[in-house]
């Protein structure tokens, strides 16, 4: 597991953001993973402008979100639809047609995860999955006790997901209890992993991601067993980290950073 720790969220975001570009250039026809949150839009709004200035190409990208709510239509404006086509869809020259996300509408449940698991066989696998994570450590939603080897499924969201969550809606009590995610064994099935984590109120949960103990209680650690994981921080998240000031030291130091210091 790599741990990258930039000074601001900014950094963070932008060195997230060069990492994806870096990866599409030298491979055009990219099968890219994609997650929502608040997190996500600094580096959605890098990418965004990279694409304008010509520094990336996202014509023949094909892309998989992790998740969706259940009952939302894709117009919905909470929507993991919505959300993408805001941030970085509409803004970037993807064919939308090469977009994914789990049909939050579908009336038959499983087949709808079981088709959206299919898609990515088929595809040949995801080349990477840029991930974020919740206050319970999730990826995706797979909130605590979720099997590491889970594939994509219907989760009913702990208390404290729906807290998190549920002022974006209005009336709050509107947010959808249930949603599509893909599972923690989708996620770790793809070539790289990679995670941002910012902010204060993610130092803890970032701490137990990349130090604790490896437990479905806490689905990001999974992480711990993936054989090219990147997780990319900003000072604040980075706070509890035992080992913080030898992942500066391997980053100021390692050849394989040379060109991103
Ligand atoms: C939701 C998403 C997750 C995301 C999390 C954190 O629960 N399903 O994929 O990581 O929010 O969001 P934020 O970046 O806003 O903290």
């Amino acid at each position: 597991m790599d741990v990258v720790i930039c000074r601001t969220q900014a950094d963070a975001e932008a060195f997230a953001a060069r990492i994806i570009a870096d990866a599409i250039n030298a491979k055009p026809e990219f099968k890219l993973g994609l997650a929502t949150g608040a997190t996500m839009e600094g580096v959605y709004a890098v990418l965004s402008q990279m694409n304008k200035d010509g520094k990336v190409d996202f014509s023949q990208v094909r892309s998989w979100n992790l998740d969706e709510y259940v009952g939302l239509a894709p117009d919905h404006d909470q929507s993991y639809h919505y959300f993408m086509n805001k941030h970085l869809f509409s803004n970037i020259n993807i064919d939308k047609r090469n977009t994914h996300l789990p049909d939050g509408l579908a009336s038959d449940e499983e087949m709808e995860a079981a088709r959206y698991d299919a898609s990515i066989d088929e595809a040949g696998g995801l080349d990477l999955w840029l991930v974020g994570i919740g206050q319970t450590g999730h990826i995706g939603f797979n909130d605590p006790g979720t099997s590491f080897t889970s594939r994509t499924h219907v989760a009913y969201l702990t208390n404290t997901t729906y807290e998190q969550n549920k002022n974006y809606f209005t009336p709050p009590e509107s947010m959808p209890r249930r949603a599509f995610t893909a599972g923690v064994g989708t996620v770790m099935d793809a070539k790289r992993v990679l995670q941002l984590i910012t902010g204060k109120r993610k130092a803890a949960i970032a701490a137990a991601t990349i130090e604790g103990p490896v437990t479905a209680m806490i689905s990001s650690t999974a992480l711990q067993f993936h054989e090219n994981a990147l997780i990319v921080l900003d000072e604040d998240a980075a706070a509890d980290l035992k080992l913080k000031d030898f992942y500066k030291e391997v980053f100021e130091n390692d050849p394989k950073w040379a060109n991103y210091r």
